[in-house]
């Protein structure tokens, strides 16, 4: 594996690739978004860290008066946030040290970036220890048993026994997770799963080969246009487990009958 945390240290990296409001899978992006402004509004937290804000996307929407600070890796995505969420507060630094005291925020989110740490575990143990009991994470991972996974798994075995060779670009600065590994982390760092969301039925992926174009399984418009069937398909038990995404709020529990009740 590469060094991943130099990887995204380094201008011209993330900041060329990651674009999810010009992707023709924003939808997915949206819903996301959607879910998160829902478990804001439901407990309106007084300070939210925005771990991994990226370029600011979550930022921008958070309502002016709430105390919401972004911390990112990446200096030139930190440099986009501040022209795009002005006057927030901006901390560069590694996501699994964060350089917080304990029991700093009411809120943590961490939305398209556990996937991208070396060890996920640790940062879902540090965002547990700088928030406040009764304090809750949102975060969310790619699902290693989505749809689109299995098709580019297809799509790779029929390549290698034809002899054609998968462009795996992206995948050594990526992992994706089932959502039971996903719960496991978040329970053994002490948190309460308090629900899960099923995010995307219909996948984004694209596959390319070896010295040819990059292709969409489903073309975007059509992932969107199907995409008011991603609501019923992620009830249904069987069919969630495909989704692309799995989004999980998490509560740190107030006190130890909190965490027994949970068991
Ligand atoms: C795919 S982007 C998601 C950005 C943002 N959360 C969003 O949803 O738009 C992943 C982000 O994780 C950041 N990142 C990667 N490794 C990190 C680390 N160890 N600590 C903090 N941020 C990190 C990258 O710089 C990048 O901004």
């Amino acid at each position: 594996m590469p060094d991943v945390k130099a990887y995204f240290r380094s201008p011209n990296t993330v900041a060329r690739w990651w674009r999810p409001e010009t992707s023709t899978y924003r939808h997915l992006y949206e819903r996301e978004l959607a879910l998160v402004r829902r478990d804001l509004r439901s407990s309106t937290p007084a300070s939210l860290l925005d771990i991994s804000c990226g370029y600011g996307r979550l930022l921008v929407t958070l309502p002016a008066d709430m105390r919401a600070i972004g911390l990112d890796i990446s200096a030139e995505m930190l440099k986009l946030s501040r022209q795009n969420a002005p006057g927030r507060p901006l901390v560069c630094a590694d996501a699994e040290r964060l350089p917080f005291a304990d029991q700093s925020f009411a809120s943590i989110t961490c939305l398209m970036s556990l996937v991208h740490f070396p060890r996920p575990d640790r940062v879902i143990q540090e965002a547990c220890r700088v928030l406040v009991p009764g304090g809750f994470l949102i975060a969310d991972i790619d699902n290693e048993r989505s749809l689109g996974r299995a098709v580019k798994g297809i799509a790779k075995y029929v390549g290698s026994r034809s002899g054609v060779a998968m462009n795996s670009r992206g995948e050594g600065i990526f992992r994706t997770y089932t959502e039971e590994t996903f719960c496991r982390m978040l329970i053994a760092a002490g948190f309460v799963v308090q629900h899960v969301d099923h995010i995307g039925f219909f996948p984004s992926t694209s596959i390319a080969f070896s010295g040819r174009r990059e292709r969409h399984f489903l073309p975007g418009e059509l992932s969107r246009l199907l995409s008011p069937l991603d609501g019923v398909l992620s009830r249904l038990p069987l069919a969630r487990r495909w989704t692309t995404y799995v989004y999980a709020r998490a509560r740190k529990p107030e006190n130890l009958r909190e965490i027994g009740a949970a068991r």
